[in-house]
């Protein structure tokens, strides 16, 4: 069976299907290949902050109005240690920004829904899926669905297939280069269908570890804990896990935690990655295809939504204008972002969590960073107009509006 299409996307992750969503509204055929099933696909549950940047695209894509329904808005975090807590004001001090929180299972259901609804070729376990003649100008795909094999011509390649797919290893070794740090623990997660213990998200620095209390909606709460990566679920029951967040959170919270059966539970290892250049002949990477962080900045999925909204404004202006101009400076251009995203993500998780060869030292300057980021409002503006998300464009952010740092709030946890 043979086929064509302006734009061949693997993998309908969030950066697949965001992608393919936003081609179609600027008037671009692709055609969408998936290796798991739909069930699979929708079931993963990962990611649940939104920047504005993130919603802003969905909203382009169509796709935002659900998430204006049960998104949740948060306009600030907390940063605890050792139970003391501290509240960064993220809309004060970014001139009025905020996250929404509204999860990433909830986000790849609404744009499944929205091909679905528009009939659009989204083809879920496709296998031996494999690219070819990317550096000629007539690249295509070949994979097998439901026992027949297929071809698929098109122009350009969009690889959103994640960490483990074939979009980066296809790249020939002599021209990616890799760039990596493992993290030497791992997060445990639990969701359970029990109301938050606050209404914001509280990271926790504990000399026990790091903890997070999050959340997917006013019912259902989402925790972690960090675990060294020899840890096995079978050791943690639930009611370790509710124990453990009791005393990394503090008294405060853990007075107002609502314990409940897990409804998933799984161990998440850390790491740091990124892949240079981005694209390659026709192809183009996006998303977790190129890049991991760990998620203590809760950056992966706006990442991969940042990512595909160049790469869709790239192709727009390749079909607008006929010039490739914009398709050369996506790698740069994207890279620049991210960057600075796994600088963000990667500090914060040296700030926030324990780790095995820490001597006494080094627990000291986390504890007089953290101290520092309570009382300098300048400190905690950086960490929040990171934690809202960079600009997409390489103008710089806006400045805190004067005077607007002035009145940084201490709060005990009640
Ligand atoms: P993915 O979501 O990985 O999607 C890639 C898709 O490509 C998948 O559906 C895959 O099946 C498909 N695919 C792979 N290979 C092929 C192939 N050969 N052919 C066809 N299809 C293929 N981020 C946060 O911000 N906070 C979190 O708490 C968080 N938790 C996470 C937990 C886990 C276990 C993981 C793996 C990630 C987590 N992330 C988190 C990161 C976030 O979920 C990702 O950054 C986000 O999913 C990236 O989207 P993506 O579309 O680029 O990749
Ligand atoms: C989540 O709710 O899963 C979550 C929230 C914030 C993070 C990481 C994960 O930084």
């Amino acid at each position: 069976m043979r086929q064509r299409t302006q734009i061949a996307i693997i993998g309908a992750g969030p950066a697949g299907l965001l992608l393919s969503q936003l081609l179609h509204v600027a008037g671009i055929d692709s055609v969408v290949l998936e290796r798991r099933s739909q069930s699979h696909v929708e079931g993963r549950i990962r990611a649940g902050v939104l920047e504005q940047g993130t919603v802003e695209l969905l909203e382009r894509a169509g796709v935002a109005e659900r998430l204006h329904q049960e998104g949740l808005t948060h306009q600030g975090f907390r940063v605890a240690l050792d139970g003391e807590h501290f509240r960064i004001d993220m809309h004060r001090l970014t001139g009025g920004k905020s996250v929404v929180v509204y999860g990433q299972t909830e986000v790849t259901r609404d744009l499944i829904e929205a091909h679905q609804a528009r009939g659009a070729p989204l083809l879920f376990e496709a296998e031996e899926v494999a690219l070819h003649d990317l550096e000629t100008e007539a690249p295509f795909v070949t994979y097998r669905h439901g026992g027949v094999s297929h071809r698929l011509d098109c122009d350009y390649v969009a690889a959103c297939d994640g960490y483990h797919g074939i979009g980066r290893a296809s790249i020939p070794a002599s021209v990616l280069r890799s760039f990596e740090r493992i993290y030497p623990f791992g997060w445990l997660g639990i969701l359970a269908d029990v109301p938050p213990s606050d209404h914001e998200l509280i990271y926790s620095n504990h000399a026990r570890g790091f903890a997070l209390a999050s959340m997917r909606s006013t019912t259902r709460s989402r925790y972690y804990v960090q675990v060294s990566l020899d840890e096995k679920l079978e050791d943690w029951p639930d009611s370790r896990i509710w124990d453990e967040l009791a005393l990394r959170l503090g008294e405060g919270i853990a007075s107002r935690m609502v314990r409940g059966p897990s409804i998933e539970k799984s161990i998440a290892p850390l790491r740091s990655f990124v892949a240079e250049p981005m694209c390659h002949g026709r192809l183009f990477l996006a998303g977790d295809a190129a890049h991991i962080v760990p998620p203590t900045g809760a950056k992966g999925l706006n990442l991969a939504a940042s990512d595909v909204g160049m790469l869709a404004e790239a192709l727009v202006g390749y079909y607008r204008d006929g010039s490739a101009e914009q398709l050369d400076g996506y790698s740069a251009r994207a890279l620049a972002r991210v960057w600075k995203a796994e600088r963000f993500s990667w500090w914060f998780t040296g700030l926030t969590h324990r780790f095995p060869d820490m001597d006494a030292f080094a627990r000291r300057m986390q504890i007089a960073e953290l101290r520092y980021i309570f009382e300098s409002p300048a400190a905690q503006a950086v960490l929040a107009e990171n934690y809202v998300g960079l600009p997409l464009r390489r103008e710089a952010s806006r400045p805190a509006p004067a005077g607007g740092l002035g009145a940084a709030s201490r709060h005990a946890a009640e």
